[in-house]
């Protein structure tokens, strides 16, 4: 007999992904469909290009989650959908949240509501089981950049965040400034690892001023000391940056780590697969003596598996979503009050 299997689907932004998932967070099928190609023509994501490519892309990539897993549409045998609700582009998640409801009211299994950010919060539960509690998180994505303090599944408490962009937003801006293309943080990654680091000396943001955090004057410090120069080095460039925002974000998050006394630093969400990041986080947390908790690349950027993770989350504590449930572009992450 196989363990109880969740089923979960993801199309807030521009990746189509469904999986299926056991009780025991192990990972049975991850399908996870790109739309990079269609987008990067426009030099980012279209919201209307991407709300039509779930549609076409989000019955085949349900259909091969269940073929991987040795199930169909007809004999899915799943306990529970869930499905990214928010935060995302409205078009986007309209398209999974209509398939997640036609499949929960076919197969008659509860539907459930999880919050994108969430999922990313719970990626690294699927590689790292045995993560302590408390521990900090930094969830560096496209449209976040907080850190939180996660005291149990479900519990999380905001410690600092950016005032501004995110730092994945700072990737792209910069990226398309420097005319890399779209999506900009892998672009830079690998020219940074070409150029030098400290050949521009960048602003690191609000080093004393508490967890939080700021993007957007770094980017337009870059925009200005780029345009005062006959030729660009943009490996120099790229390497100087990233070293900017990386020295930023381990900086914080290794105060936040000082400050609540927790024993183990998670990374998650798209920035997490910063190559430059990953080292400099994991080499912090080897000095302090904590343990570092990376997702890989894969688990790092948008995916269902970890939408699946935060889904037995709240079925196992009775959370099911009717089959009323709206998408939410802007919905926040519940927090636990403030101290
Ligand atoms: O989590 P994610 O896949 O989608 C959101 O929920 O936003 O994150 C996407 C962000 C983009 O800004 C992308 O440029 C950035 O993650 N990203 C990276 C890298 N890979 C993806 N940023 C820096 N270095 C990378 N290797
Ligand atoms: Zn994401």
């Amino acid at each position: 007999m196989s363990r109880p299997r969740i089923l979960a689907i993801e199309t807030s932004c521009d990746e189509t992904a469904a999986a299926v998932v056991d009780d025991e967070l192990t990972v049975i099928s991850s399908v996870v469909s790109s739309q990079i190609d269609l987008h990067a023509a426009f030099g980012g994501v279209v919201p209307e290009v991407a709300g039509r490519a779930h549609v076409e892309l989000v019955e085949p990539v349900v259909a091969e989650a269940l073929a991987a897993a040795g199930s169909s549409i007809t004999d899915p045998g799943v306990e529970a959908i869930a499905v990214t609700s928010g935060p995302g582009l409205v078009g986007s998640l309209l398209v999974g949240l209509s398939a997640a409801k036609a499949l929960s009211w076919v197969w008659g299994v509860p539907l459930i509501s999880v919050n994108h950010l969430e999922g990313h919060l719970f990626a690294a539960q699927l590689e790292h089981p045995a993560i302590a509690h408390p521990h900090v998180t930094l969830l560096v994505s496209g449209g976040h950049t907080m850190l939180l303090l996660v005291e149990a599944p479900g519990e999380y408490r905001l410690l600092g965040e950016t005032i501004d962009d995110a730092a994945g937003e700072a990737f792209d801006k910069v990226a398309r400034y420097l005319g890399l293309g779209y999506p900009g943080g892998p672009a830079i990654d690998r020219l940074a690892a070409e150029g030098n680091p400290t050949a521009f000396r960048f602003p690191r943001s609000m080093r004393d001023g508490g967890l939080d955090m700021s993007f957007s004057g770094l980017k337009t410090s870059v925009v200005r000391t780029v345009d005062k120069l006959d030729e660009i080095p943009v490996a120099d460039v790229a390497a100087s940056f990233q070293a900017a925002v990386v020295d930023t974000l381990v900086t914080k998050a290794m105060a936040a780590v000082e400050m609540t006394g927790a024993r183990a630093l998670v990374l998650g969400g798209g920035v997490a697969a910063n190559s430059g990041l990953r080292r400099a986080a994991s080499a912090a947390c080897e000095e302090a003596g904590i343990h570092c908790a990376l997702p890989t690349m894969a688990m790092c950027t948008d995916n269902a598996a970890m939408i699946a993770a935060a889904g037995w989350h709240h079925l196992s504590s009775g959370d099911v979503a009717p089959l009323s449930l709206a998408a939410n572009p802007s919905m926040k992450l519940e927090l636990l009050e403030a101290h």
